[in-house]
């Protein structure tokens, strides 16, 4: 698939702005699709254990760490690229009583600043879409794993019926994504890094079910809202309408939707 000139500068710009206030009115604090029963459910999965200490890459308003915290009993570090999600993610977990549980650090994923072997998880969810050398992502964080440690994460993926060149542009230039992986290219960026695959599972099924459900929230209920942060500039209201019907098209016709990965170091 085509890469775009999309950086974490590009990304910077949504999330220190409108845009991701946006999405966090959309899906939550955890900004990703399914939320708190996703996470269940990956969590689950990997077999999650009390007095694990994990990394959340992407780790955004840190939601996701202090979901874990409080579910799972581990402790989590966060590391984020984004200013404002940072400063948001330090002091939510202050108000929720977690902050000496967790460790947000302000970097670029594709540079984690952990040494090796330090983490007996690395977590992400509905996040590395945005990044663009995804190889040097999944390289670092085996990097930062301990020997036995579990890459587990969730990603928008390309679906199996594949975009065309034009519905990808589309797609990921409306969502700030350099590209977007697909299954089996992560599947191959996890036999690169010598790791074991223990799941690897196609949730575009579903992913198309949430966005018709994001959809027929902002048209039927959080209009006002979503308008009020945009600055209520009704025409960009209804062009991102728009990008998102098209991304929710192209999702049940199979081309664009998510999978859950779980790997062994
Ligand atoms: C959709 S949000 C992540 C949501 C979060 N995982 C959750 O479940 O709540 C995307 C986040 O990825 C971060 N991000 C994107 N590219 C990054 C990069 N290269 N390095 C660090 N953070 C990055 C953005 O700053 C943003 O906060």
């Amino acid at each position: 698939m085509e890469r775009l000139d999309i950086s974490l500068k590009n990304v910077n710009e949504v999330y220190d702005g409108p845009e991701g206030v946006l999405w966090e009115l959309i899906m939550g604090e955890q900004i990703h699709v399914g939320g708190f029963k996703s996470s269940m459910m990956l969590a689950q999965n990997a077999g999650i254990q009390p007095g694990w200490r994990g990394l959340d890459l992407c780790s955004a308003l840190g939601a996701g760490c202090r979901f874990l915290v409080k579910n799972f009993n581990v402790s989590m570090c966060g590391l984020d690229g984004t200013q404002t999600m940072h400063a948001k993610a330090q002091a939510r977990a202050q108000e929720e009583g977690l902050a000496d549980r967790i460790e947000f650090k302000l970097g670029d994923v594709t540079e984690i600043p952990w040494v090796d072997n330090t983490f007996d998880f690395v977590w992400g969810e509905d996040a590395w879409c945005y990044v663009n050398d995804k190889a040097r992502l999944i390289s670092e964080a085996t990097r930062v794993l301990k020997p036995g440690g579990l890459l587990v994460f969730t990603d928008w993926i390309e679906g199996a019926a594949g975009l065309s060149d034009d519905e990808a542009r589309r797609i990921n230039s409306f969502m700030k994504f350099p590209y977007m992986e697909n299954q089996k290219g992560y599947e191959k960026l996890f036999a690169d890094n010598s790791l074991t695959l223990l799941e690897s599972t196609d949730l575009t099924e579903e992913y198309a079910g949430y966005v018709d459900l994001y959809i027929k929230m902002l048209v039927d209920q959080l209009s006002y809202d979503a308008l009020k942060i945009i600055g209520d500039n009704l025409e960009l209201f209804q062009a991102m309408g728009g990008e998102m019907a098209f991304m929710g098209e192209k999702a049940h016709e199979g081309k664009m939707g998510r999978g859950r990965f779980i790997c062994r170091k």
